[in-house]
């Protein structure tokens, strides 16, 4: 049955770390709102994707010595990058995007043009205080004593050159539209929004920046990039073919309004705000909602890479499995809320719900086919009212979750399920099989009770599966109902032939013992990563001999590919002295010349000039250099932007 289409997405996540718990927790629950959808028979689409420029990636890329394409390829595609992770959680996704793919770029450059053509994009002057050193422009009520919020240096007032986007036009159709009822949920972020970003009075936006280069160059003003939210936002277009070849068009015309876009709630403000003006600008549908979830916390506050308290989903899965890893996350935490992570809890509600509950469940019915009817369970049947309340829950409890499920309850559907388990793990209490068992003239009250506990099983496994999918096929396969377990039987008693056959397979869930496993989980956190080789250290050098060496502080006035060459860079440095000094450098396998320029570097000026492919070179940078396993690594060594040029090293 074709219910019609469903187009559901994640945020694009940023590649400049290895993703942890949050993203999984993010992509997990939109996987099983997608699973679920095409459960009900909707024509699902659910994109996922990384958000792959803007200087932070350029950064990190820099700092690990890498061409930020290289370093993106390194996190997204490698072994345990985004990828990867998303094949072990089982994702579902239709679609990937990477906003670095081509079409995607090519796209987002005609849709810079289009707003622009019609006038909703300007050029104007970026003004405000700027701190060099950080490359960021700071309003006033940002500076912290006066002083770059970031690094706490001197700023001045400087202007620059930018493209702006007509946010401000949009105020009013923007609040009209958070007002109108559903677009924003949960409801408690209309306001926010509206309070903290609409009353106070909508600004333009700065939508390019010419501080860096590792974006969307705008192509009728090349030394202008565009601003990475704006290259970001229209992936949920782009990945549908919406102006580019790298889909059918028609993907687009069926596919968008999106249905929902799943986002973090620090990032609610871009799509309910900024996100619908542009489109509003550029005169496409808009989403049909944005659901804000809440984060997962630790000990109260957001993880981060800095406090060291990010949460490794491979280490969980590996642990404790992929389907637990996942039920954990949607069981625990009200989505639309923030949730304190712990292993503590990850590992009760694994004993609780899947070990105890569910598991048992599965494994008490089957064990109980099996010893009783040797699998196959007999025809005839003596039913009670001891088993009333047990099958109007089988028939309603769908409907419950349903209700749930649409609301992006999915903490609530589960606590649905689980009351429908809890229930049927009473009635064998009730009913005591074992002692039913006991009287061949009970056998049809006892083939009766197992029945109704298969389907309440059939029941519960096919709302399950959305959460833990593997498992869920599992233990359909072991109560003989894989082929049952479709979302038009879900609300129904009888489905189950009266001749079922079972068999007992191994142990879904199996019990945790948890003071063990936080001591496993401990060690293996704080395992050393493999260190690289350690070269030996070379003959003792004189302190006169080392002081010969003269290491200066330089500028990278400019930095380009050397022609014909794959390898060499020609720089053109400021070494403090008046007089540019020109140096050639193999290192391109590792740095783009735009990555380089205006950086701080080290060189060595009074090594004898040479000439590399005709050029010559005055000296070498310094660099710090690695081989591991056969591979070169290089970092350039590189100062903090403040030390001027022409400081000796000693
Ligand atoms: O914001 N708890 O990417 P991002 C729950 N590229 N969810 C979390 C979380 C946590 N502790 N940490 C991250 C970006 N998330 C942009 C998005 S979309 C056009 C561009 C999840 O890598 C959550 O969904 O910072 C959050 O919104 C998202 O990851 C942010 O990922």
């Amino acid at each position: 049955m074709n219910k019609g289409k469903f187009y559901i997405t994640t945020p694009i996540y940023y590649p400049s770390d290895k993703l942890h718990i949050g993203h999984t927790y993010c992509t997990v629950a939109t996987d099983a709102i997608a699973r679920y959808k095409r459960m009900c028979g909707y024509d699902v689409m659910f994109l996922t994707g990384t958000d792959e420029h803007g200087q932070k990636i350029e950064e990190k890329a820099i700092a690990a010595g890498k061409s930020p394409k290289d370093f993106l390829d390194g996190i997204v595609e490698g072994e345990k990058g985004v990828l990867d992770l998303w094949k072990l959680m089982n994702i579902s996704n239709d679609r990937f995007i990477r906003t670095t793919d081509d079409y995607h770029c090519k796209a987002v450059q005609r849709i810079f043009r289009k707003m622009y053509d019609k006038g909703d994009i300007y050029k104007g002057a970026y003004k405000g205080m700027y701190c060099t050193p950080c490359e960021s422009f700071w309003t006033e009520s940002q500076l912290k004593d006066g002083k770059c919020p970031d690094c706490g240096r001197e700023v001045h007032y400087a202007e620059e050159e930018a493209y702006f986007f007509r946010l401000s036009k949009y105020a009013k159709p923007v609040q009209e539209l958070l007002e109108s009822g559903t677009f924003l949920e949960p409801a408690s972020r209309v306001n926010e929004m509206i309070n903290n970003f609409i009353k106070p009075g909508l600004e333009d936006l700065c939508v390019s920046r010419t501080s860096f280069k590792w974006g969307i160059p705008v192509d009728f003003d090349p030394g202008h990039v565009v601003y990475v939210w704006v290259d970001a936002l229209f992936n949920y277009c782009t990945a549908l073919g919406f102006l580019n070849d790298g889909y059918p068009d028609s993907d687009y015309e069926k596919y968008w309004p999106a249905d929902v876009h799943i986002v973090g709630k620090e990032i609610v403000r871009f799509h309910s705000i900024i996100w619908p003006a542009m489109l509003m600008s550029m005169e496409m549908p808009l989403p049909k909602k944005v659901y804000g979830h809440g984060w997962l916390v630790i000990d109260g506050g957001k993880m981060s890479k800095s406090k060291g308290n990010v949460v490794d989903p491979y280490l969980l899965a590996d642990m404790f499995g992929v389907d637990a890893l996942r039920f954990f996350l949607l069981r625990t935490f009200p989505f639309g809320s923030d949730g304190n992570f712990s292993n503590e809890l990850l590992i009760s509600t694994i004993n609780t719900d899947l070990a105890n509950d569910l598991g048992n469940l599965v494994s008490r019915t089957t064990a109980m086919v099996e010893k009783y009817f040797g699998g196959e369970l007999s025809s005839e049947r003596r039913p009670d009212a001891l088993d009333d309340e047990l099958i109007s829950m089988i028939e309603g409890t769908a409907a419950k979750y349903e209700a749930q499920m649409d609301k992006f309850q999915l903490h609530l559907a589960l606590e649905e399920v689980f009351r429908l388990i809890q229930r049927a793990n009473k009635y064998i209490d009730e009913t005591a099989p074992w002692v039913l068992a006991k009287n061949e003239e009970d056998r049809p009250r006892l083939a009766s009770v197992l029945y109704n506990l298969l389907e309440a099983l059939r029941v519960s496994l096919t709302m399950l599966r959305p959460f833990i999918p593997e498992s869920c096929d599992k233990a359909l396969a072991q109560i003989g109902a894989s082929d049952l377990a479709t979302w038009e039987n879900a609300g129904k008693y009888g489905v189950l032939p009266l001749t079922v056959t079972v068999h007992k397979g191994e142990t879904l869930f199996p019990r945790i013992d948890a003071a063990k496993a936080l001591e496993e989980l401990e060690r293996r956190k704080s395992a050393p990563a493999a260190a690289p080789k350690f070269p030996p250290v070379l003959p003792d050098v004189s302190i006169d001999d080392f002081a010969k060496c003269d290491m200066r502080v330089c500028k990278v006035i400019s930095c380009e590919a050397v022609k014909k060459s794959s390898k060499l860079l020609k720089f053109i440095l400021d070494d403090g002295s008046g007089t540019p000094r020109q140096i050639l450098s193999g290192i391109h396998a590792f740095y783009e010349p735009e990555q380089l320029v205006g950086k701080t570097v080290v060189a060595i000026l009074n090594l004898p000039a040479r000439k590399m492919m005709g050029q010559d070179s005055c000296g070498m940078l310094i660099s710090a250099v690695h081989e591991h396993d056969g591979k070169e690594e290089l970092h350039l060594l590189m100062l903090d932007d403040s030390v001027p040029a022409g400081f000796r090293l000693c």
